[in-house]
């Protein structure tokens, strides 16, 4: 373990020039079944591999040490569900015996080390238990998030090839109950790879109807289970795929090896976030995003924490004081949520008289990712909770920060408006067109010189070609992050945003590439673009500007209506298309390039310069009235 007298700058130095030291000395804190014989291959670049020759457990470093270690007693997962008005706590013996019987489920079936099971479930603690019960047994999960409609799940479902589906009879939304067995089915029929099994979860707000001949029920298996025994991996086997939007409607399959991921997540837990074996740590988050998989479950687990699973929202579920209330009630003493929460929170609860009323407790630390917290909304919530508040970024690729304020090593040191430093592991530089290195202050594409640190992406799923193609091969030697932005004299990073068709709306990352596919399938549209403007609580929102076909001739409104059902029912609810506006041609360059940036720019209300490659200059200004009657195209208060 690190002394706690080295500087950052020591740290960060130490991981970039010795890797090999600087990981292998974080690798002892997991428990091995086999030593590994090298801490980082470099026999095939660019592709790395860590801790090759090594075998463990994910299951095993996550609960059953703990136990053997003498902790079984102590609250593994608290499960608090306002919107069921539940609370269930887990100790490290109740979590391991239903992690272990549903392994046994899971292999009575025939799922073995290396098959896929995909996982379509909400926030119950079922769920960490099917993700634990995969990594028992050696095989690949899939999680796919509940706010997915019937057509991503039948793509992920192509993709990873599940041999069992594990599914609930429903989610809850603050509005509605949301039925998910039948979203399920029709995934399942429009798929062409069909799961043998599908094993379902009866909540008690619906009862799922079961197909006979392949679905099974979740408690009846469980009574009659026997518990499995964790099995060994390869440091370098898959732990599970993680789907995440690309520029296009096909999702890239993220794969997460078992070795790398156990020793960056229990490196983190120590050093990113400064929480210690014992402790409450919270994230706010779903499973279905990469921030679930990481600090939902293996994070926590793996460094013998007590997690919080939490099935609410930060508003309405009931109230805008539920994050104080759970803060409270179990001594939370770290959380982790979006910028947008906060942003929810304080529309609400303004002066902060929530948290006054319930007190903070315990709390240490709020962390903020999955978009850019703007500096207002950090600065409201240090103010208001007198805690350390630190805007650190990562993204699905990588499973962890890239850049923080990593407050095991060094104190509170934030510029409000930048995600901080560089994290250990990760030698970051910003890089202009021609792949040089920019000048501080000056902004570029966001890149990682390889090797990428344990944790981040090997390849994705069965795709190795498109890993080296999108993410290497632009600048050879770095990782393109996708990310635009800047870093500073002091070292500090600046993420602006993003250099592809990428969208964060409420954290959550979505494709205005793909809602473009769905706006493109409607049979009156002759062409669209899908931009995303600027939202005071979800930070972006995607905007489709429809270009209709010759001779069509029916009421706008009606198409809007159409085109917004449709990115409801193939993307899903999640990825808040509510508007769009007809126009007679969209912008191009001579070269029959979609100017989107000058439409966003035009949409939020900013100024610009006229591209010079513009084909047509005048349609700006059309674009702009066409805006301005649903509210865009104003000056920002
Ligand atoms: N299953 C089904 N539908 C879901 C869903 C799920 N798991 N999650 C979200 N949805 C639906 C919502 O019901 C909503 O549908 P609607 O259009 O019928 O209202 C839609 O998808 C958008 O959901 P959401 O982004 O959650 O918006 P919201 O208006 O319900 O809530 C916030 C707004 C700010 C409270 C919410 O976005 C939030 O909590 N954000 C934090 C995000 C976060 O934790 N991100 C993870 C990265 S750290
Ligand atoms: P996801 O893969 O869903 O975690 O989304 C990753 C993307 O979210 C990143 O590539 C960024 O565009 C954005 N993002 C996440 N965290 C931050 C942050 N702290 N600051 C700026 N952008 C962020």
């Amino acid at each position: 373990m690190l002394s706690p007298a080295r500087s950052y700058s020591e740290v960060h130095r130490q991981s970039i020039d010795d890797p090999d030291g600087f990981w292998g000395e974080a690798a002892q804190a997991i428990v091995w079944d086999r030593p590994f014989n090298k801490v980082l291959d470099t026999s095939l670049p660019p592709f790395y591999r860590w801790f090759s020759g090594g075998k463990l457990n994910t299951c095993y470093n996550c609960i059953d040490r703990h136990i053997d270690e003498g902790r079984g007693e102590q609250l593994a997962l608290i499960y608090d569900s306002p919107v069921t008005n539940t609370i269930r706590r887990y100790s490290y013996n109740e979590l391991r015996d239903k992690t272990a019987r549903f392994a046994g489920v899971l292999a009575a079936q025939g799922v073995v080390k290396g098959d896929r099971v995909l996982i379509y479930m909400p926030m119950v603690p079922e769920t960490v238990i099917a993700m634990l019960a995969c990594a028992r047994l050696g095989a690949i999960h899939s999680v796919v998030f509940g706010g997915f409609a019937p057509n991503e799940l039948a793509k992920r479902i192509n993709d990873a090839r599940p041999k069992l589906i594990v599914s609930a009879s429903c989610g809850i939304e603050t509005n509605r109950v949301v039925e998910y067995k039948p979203m399920l089915d029709e995934a399942i029929h429009m798929a062409t790879v069909k799961p043998n099994r599908c094993i379902i979860l009866q909540r008690p707000q619906t009862m799922a109807m079961l197909t006979l001949g392949r679905d099974l029920d979740w408690a009846e298996e469980m009574a009659n289970a026997e518990p499995a025994a964790c099995v060994s991996v390869e440091a370098t086997d898959p732990l599970y795929i993680l789907y995440t939007s690309g520029s296009t409607g096909v999702p890239k399959g993220i794969v997460r090896d078992n070795g790398g991921h156990a020793v960056a997540m229990k490196w983190s837990m120590e050093y990113v976030y400064n929480v210690k074996p014992g402790e409450v740590y919270w994230a706010a988050s779903d499973v279905g995003w990469v921030v679930g998989h990481s600090y939902i479950v293996y994070g926590p687990l793996l460094q013998g924490c007590t997690t919080v699973l939490f099935e609410g929202k930060p508003v309405g579920t009931p109230d805008a004081g539920v994050f104080w209330r759970v803060v409270a009630e179990h001594n939370v003493s770290t959380l982790f949520t979006a910028p947008t929460a906060f942003r929810a929170i304080r529309r609400v609860d303004p002066t902060g008289e929530l948290i006054k009323m319930y007190g903070k407790n315990q709390l240490r630390a709020l962390f903020l990712a999955g978009e850019r917290c703007d500096p207002d909304t950090l600065v409201w919530a240090e103010q208001q909770l007198g805690v350390p508040v630190v805007d650190h970024w990562w993204q699905t690729e990588t499973g962890w920060a890239i850049a923080a304020n990593c407050l095991g090593i060094e104190p509170f040191s934030v510029k409000p408006g930048s995600a901080t430093k560089a994290a250990p592991g990760y030698d970051v530089r910003v890089l202009n067109v021609d792949g040089n290195e920019v000048s501080p202050d000056t902004m570029g594409n966001i890149c990682v010189r390889l090797p990428l640190p344990p944790g981040s992406l090997p390849t994705l799923w069965q795709n190795e070609r498109h890993f080296k193609e999108y993410y290497l091969d632009p600048y050879p030697g770095y990782y393109l992050s996708g990310d635009a932005g800047y870093q500073d004299a002091d070292g500090y990073l600046w993420v602006m945003g993003r250099i592809d068709d990428i969208i964060n709306i409420a954290g959550h990352r979505l494709s205005t590439g793909a809602m473009e596919e769905v706006l493109a399938s409607h049979p009156d549209i002759a062409e669209c673009a899908v931009i995303s403007v600027w939202d005071e609580l979800k930070g972006e929102l995607p905007l489709g500007l429809i270009v209709l076909k010759s001779g069509v001739d029916r009421p706008h409104a009606d198409i809007v209506k159409e085109v917004v059902q449709k990115v409801r029912a193939e993307i899903g609810p999640v990825a808040a298309f509510k508007s769009a506006v007809v126009v007679a041609r969209l912008p191009k360059t001579r070269s029959g390039k979609i100017l989107r940036a000058s439409m966003r720019k035009i949409a939020d209300g900013d100024d610009f310069k006229i591209p010079a490659t513009i084909d047509d200059p005048a349609i700006l200004s059309e674009i702009a009235d066409a805006l301005k009657p649903i509210g865009y195209a104003q000056q920002r208060s």
